[in-house]
């Protein structure tokens, strides 16, 4: 399903609404949770909402998506860090609630591991939020990752470290590597929301949504699931047919 708003607001009210409405409907939710700057404004209006309705969250359980390799947790762009500042200081939510893949790890392979099983553990995946990379990856899964791939490192690739690079005082401090959700991963969430907005986004929905299933898009994945919604601003939805807006496909 496509959902399609005018503005970057609507787009997070509508975000956040969904993920108050699991909350709600199931206070033991496991929520799979995602970064970046699409994400913000999605974070800062679920705050608000929580704010006003005092729900209870002693029992929600939270997993991110992804995390750079050889960032501290303190690093202004660890992930770690992104979630403390939009989200997780701001809540009274249990920090053994609250999961990261652990990009410090001496042993990577083995925490993807532990990572995958976890998740397997608390119940599998309630909702699982996505944002989208401008070569279409979904977590860290870049072009070619295998979708039957569970928690693992990834070399991102040169578009997605010029992308990322705006958070970094410098192209050179972009981490080389990551760890990820695989895509069969976040395929086993019960409900995925995919949220799309601005124009840099533009090309790469309109490349989903016409295309078909294939490793080369790792969000075309998201094609095999059966309960997806794909949110999008005017911006990132314009090179979608007109028929679209404000419906659903
Ligand atoms: C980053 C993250 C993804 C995120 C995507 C889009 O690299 N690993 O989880 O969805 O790229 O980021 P943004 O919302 O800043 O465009």
């Amino acid at each position: 399903m496509y959902k399609i708003f005018e503005t970057v607001d609507e787009v997070s009210r509508y975000t956040a609404q969904r993920l108050l409405d699991t909350i709600l409907a199931k206070p033991e939710a496991v929520l799979g949770l995602a970064t970046g700057g699409t994400m913000e404004p999605v974070y800062a209006q679920l705050v608000g909402m929580l704010e006003q309705s005092a729900v209870d969250l002693s029992r929600l359980t939270t997993f991110n998506l992804d995390e750079y390799i050889g960032l501290s947790a303190s690093h202004a762009q660890s992930y770690r860090y992104y979630m403390g500042q939009h989200l997780f200081d701001r809540l009274s939510l249990p920090r053994e609630s609250v999961h990261l893949p652990d990009g410090n790890a001496e042993d990577v392979d083995a925490a993807c591991r532990a990572y995958s099983t976890a998740i397997q553990a608390a119940g599998g995946l309630d909702l699982q939020l996505l944002g989208i990379g401008s070569n279409g990856h979904i977590g860290f899964n870049e072009p070619h990752t295998d979708f039957s791939c569970r928690t693992h490192v990834i070399a991102l690739s040169e578009q997605t470290r010029r992308d990322n690079g705006r958070f970094f005082s410098d192209q050179s401090e972009v981490p080389t590597h990551a760890l990820t959700l695989g895509i069969q991963d976040i395929l086993e969430a019960e409900e995925i929301m995919l949220v799309a907005t601005g124009s840099k986004k533009a090309a790469i929905m309109a490349e989903l949504y016409h295309g078909g299933v294939d490793e080369a898009l790792p969000a075309s994945a998201l094609k095999q699931h059966h309960n997806v919604t794909i949110v999008m601003d005017s911006q990132a939805a314009a090179l979608l047919p007109r028929q679209e807006e404000g419906g659903a496909a």
